[in-house]
């Protein structure tokens, strides 16, 4: 038993909890994700699963992007990608919704199955009717070898390493990370990117792990506003844009480890429906990074003030005027608009953490949750 426990304390490498390692896993994470692919010297991205299928993903009039949970998240910031750097449709389906629905699959489309386990059980059925209906079927998965990484066509690993928390963090961010590699790759082959763009993002994603580093060294200040909010019975989490995705993805997060209600929204779509739940009890966690129609959010923040709501902003690092408004301003540092989430959603993992903590939750074995979902 006891040694039982030791083994466990050594596996956590002196973090409280899995989910805290793997949040600060993250830096190295993304790094391994890149590795041998993003070759930033050269300005060059080499995927051997794109390059080997490259015509199929040129020649793709859609690209359908099947999953669940944190991964379904992660294909919405990746359709957010493909439409703005590739100029490719996207759609962005619940693997469970798509595979019962009668699904239209052309055989010119790319499904893209995103799974971090590789074992989700609706995922490998949308998979299976995709396949069947002649599309091509590439997989996105961090187990290697799993159920999922082997009925697809093809496929790239995420290398995130194991994730044991329940709460999906690291292998979030790796995903993120694949699909920008995907459609960065595809945004230039098709002359949607300039040579200078495409070399502007390269050189962004390759110094994105420092500043997820810098990110993580903030985690004093998210703590101290987890204990002010950690009693709060519900939290609203507002984003647009690129962001939308992570706001989701935040909400995601508080209610599946402290069991806060919380809800994620596009932040323009308050004005129908979340805003007459907003007074003085309410927490609103909002996404307001420069680029990303930071003006139009602002002014939601405005309307959030205006009716007591308590602000928590992520704002870009220099931010002035948000910071005027807000109860509380988490700074990120500055980077290129598509890559805004791999930095925003940090401190939002971070802020679950603490206050799942606080409330004395199982945080990495969340009540009625399980890792990887077999059953359907
Ligand atoms: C479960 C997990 C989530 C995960 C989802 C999809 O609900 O608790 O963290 O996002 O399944 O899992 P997958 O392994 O397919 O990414």
């Amino acid at each position: 038993q006891e040694l039982e426990l030791n083994l466990e304390q050594i596996e956590k490498g002196g973090y409280d909890h899995f989910m805290l390692k793997e949040i600060h896993e993250q830096t190295n994470a993304i790094v391994d994700t890149y590795r041998g692919r993003l070759l930033a010297d050269k300005d060059i991205i080499k995927m051997g699963s794109v390059d080997n299928n490259i015509t199929k993903f040129l020649n793709a009039k859609r690209i359908v992007v099947v999953a669940c949970g944190t991964s379904w998240h992660a294909g919405l910031v990746g359709e957010y990608l493909f439409e703005d750097l590739a100029r490719i449709p996207v759609e962005v389906e619940y693997a469970s919704e798509f595979r019962y629905r009668n699904p239209v699959i052309h055989k010119d489309d790319i499904v893209i199955a995103i799974s971090q386990s590789g074992e989700t059980a609706d995922t490998l059925a949308a998979i299976k009717l995709a396949k069947a209906n002649g599309a091509f079927v590439f997989g996105i998965c961090n187990v290697v070898g799993s159920s999922i990484a082997r009925e697809t066509d093809s496929g790239a690993y995420t290398h995130a390493g194991p994730e044991i928390g329940v709460a999906s963090t690291k292998a979030f961010t790796t995903q993120i990370t694949v699909l920008s590699l995907i459609a960065l790759k595809l945004g230039y082959l098709k002359g949607e990117l300039s040579k200078s763009d495409y070399h502007n993002y390269i050189q962004e994603l390759s110094i994105i792990p420092s500043k997820v580093e810098k990110l993580l060294k903030f985690d004093a200040e998210i703590e101290k506003i987890a204990a002010i909010y950690k009693d709060a019975p519900n939290c609203l989490y507002l984003g647009r844009g690129y962001n939308f995705p992570v706001a989701l993805e935040g909400a995601l997060k508080l209610k599946e480890i402290s069991y806060i209600h919380a809800e994620g929204y596009p932040a323009a779509e308050m004005k129908h429906g979340p805003i007459a739940l907003i007074d003085e009890s309410m927490p609103v966690v909002v996404i307001a990074t420069r680029k990303g129609h930071y003006e139009k959010v602002v002014s939601n923040i405005q309307e959030i003030k205006s009716r007591k709501g308590k602000i928590i902003a992520i704002v870009t690092k220099g931010d002035t005027q948000v910071r005027d408004i807000a109860d509380h301003v988490i700074e990120i540092p500055d980077t290129l608009e598509p890559f805004t989430p791999l930095l925003t959603t940090i401190p939002l993992q971070l802020l679950s953490y603490y206050i799942a903590v606080m409330r004395d939750c199982n945080v990495d074995q969340p009540r009625n949750l399980a890792k990887s979902v077999t059953v359907e």
